[in-house]
């Protein structure tokens, strides 16, 4: 597969066109940031966990019924995936208190939400990735109202899938966030990354942070956790 121009460089990812205008390549790269890009780091090996964790999960959420833009793992940082216009709206997914949750309704992080809580925000750098309900998205034009039952019916299977498969394998899946895009034929299908940059994963014995929290916090150990993290999502289940 050769790699054709460079389409897009964010902040963890690069998108590449290819020679079938369907499919782009998508290159992890080791940088890593935080609260819209004030806080920067870079460490080896970081691009290839992310998308060696990502390209696990993702065949497993099709066969789970959740259509993908996955479609291969090309090398140690870069997928194949089917091109997509992305969504504007981010689903974030909670099933425990944490992050800008906590600080917004001054609930302790760590406490358990007796329903899974769905949010959705708008994917802008500019301003921060703002909180939106679903009435913003409609009335601006960033999904429809179909559009937005869909996300959210598949963020909850991604979250049924989910939760277990880290349970088994001694991880609390706190919150998570995810990114759909639609396909030509206007499919909706989940796209982007689901790896410790764009989840909460805390240690199901000691609570210890393993995802991005310990870069964003200065915690330290943030290369192991997420070497850990990948140790435990390709390992098998231990109950
Ligand atoms: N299948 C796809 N087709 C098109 N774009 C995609 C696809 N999957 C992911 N993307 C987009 O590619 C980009 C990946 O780059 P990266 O994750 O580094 O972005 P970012 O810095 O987080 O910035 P952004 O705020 O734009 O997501 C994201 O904008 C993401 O929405
Ligand atoms: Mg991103």
């Amino acid at each position: 597969m050769t790699r054709g121009k460079q389409l897009y460089e964010g902040k963890a990812k690069r998108v590449y066109a290819t020679a079938n205008p369907a499919e782009y390549v998508v290159e992890y790269k080791d940088e890593a940031t935080a609260f819209n890009a004030q806080k920067r780091g870079e460490w080896a090996g970081k691009g290839a966990t992310n998308n060696a964790i990502t390209a696990h999960l993702y065949p497993q959420l099709e066969a789970a019924g959740i259509p993908t833009h996955f479609i291969g793992q090309l090398s140690e940082r870069e997928q194949l995936v089917k091109a997509v216009s992305i969504i504007p709206v981010e689903v974030v997914v909670r099933n425990v208190a944490a992050g800008s949750f906590s600080k917004r309704l001054g609930v302790e992080e760590g406490t358990l939400l007796t329903h899974p809580v769905v949010e959705y925000c708008y994917k802008s750098d500019a301003l921060g990735d703002p909180l939106i309900n679903d009435d913003t998205a409609i009335a601006l034009g960033w999904a429809t109202e179909p559009q937005l039952r869909r996300l959210r019916e598949l963020a909850l299977k991604v979250r049924a899938f989910l939760v277990p498969y880290f349970e088994a394998r001694g991880v609390r899946l706190i919150d998570f966030k995810l990114e759909f895009g639609t396909l030509a034929d206007g499919t909706v299908v989940l796209a982007d990354e689901i790896s410790p940059d764009t989840c909460r994963f805390w240690d199901a014995e000691t609570n210890e942070k393993m995802d991005k929290d310990r870069f964003r916090r200065d915690l330290g150990g943030v290369e192991d956790a997420y070497a850990e993290m990948l140790r435990r999502v390709t390992g098998p289940a231990q109950r």
